[in-house]
């Protein structure tokens, strides 16, 4: 079988708006982050929709029994943030998944190189194989953070094709890479950017994430 990589841009007018508020240089961090908490927030919504593990039951209304699907709370369901500009889309994201683990993974690419090293690993040392894990990640330029987070998930014991990524700006040399790498993979964004520039940088693209959020420019 011929798997491949699975990108959605879902046409919903509350994405694009917060996308536009996210681009403009002129937003201030303060409205940058509240941006970047309603992508989170839009962007889990349409990424759990066939994802999130449910269970059929009956439940007995005021009047009459009835058929009833519940969230199913045996499956583990993790968020994982990629420090440090993941934690934009975190409190989007768990406002909708409010009974996930959050398990965090900091990872800084080299200023000349763009090589990146992990400087923080809260993963646990197995997951159990049916763990659904949903990745923030708002900007998928070069592929090589994702690559590097993607290799410490599957070694842990997590299946690529149970993996949610949701990220507000993407490109093409990461979706080559992840193409490649994990072709099981889904990832919902935002938009999709033409070109990263020779920092490492997606243009348009937003800036940089992180500084956008936390206000160090
Ligand atoms: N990280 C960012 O914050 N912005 C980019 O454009 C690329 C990577």
């Amino acid at each position: 079988m011929n798997v491949q990589l699975r990108v959605y841009v879902p046409p919903h007018p509350l994405i694009k708006h917060w996308l536009a508020v996210a681009r403009d240089a002129a937003t201030p961090s303060v409205l940058f982050r509240s941006a970047m908490t309603e992508l989170g927030r839009w962007l889990t919504y349409e990424a759990i929709r066939e994802w999130l593990p449910t269970i059929d039951t009956q439940v007995n209304t005021p009047l009459a029994p009835c058929a009833a699907t519940f969230i199913n709370p045996e499956v583990p369901i993790a968020v994982v943030p990629i420090l440090r500009a993941g934690l934009s889309l975190l409190e989007g994201s768990q406002a909708l998944l409010p009974l996930a683990a959050v398990y965090h993974i900091g990872v800084v690419r080299h200023e000349e190189t763009l090589e990146p090293s992990i400087y923080l690993n809260k993963f646990p040392e197995q997951f159990d194989p049916q763990t659904r894990v949903l990745i923030t990640e708002p900007m998928l330029a070069t592929g090589g953070t994702i690559t590097t987070v993607m290799g410490e998930l599957t070694q842990r014991g997590i299946d690529p094709a149970m993996v949610r990524i949701i990220s507000v700006v993407t490109s093409p040399p990461a979706l080559q890479k992840l193409n490649l790498a994990y072709p099981g993979l889904t990832i919902y964004a935002a938009t999709i950017d033409e070109t990263v520039n020779e920092k490492g940088y997606i243009v348009p693209g937003l800036g940089d994430a992180g500084d956008r959020t936390f206000g160090t420019f």
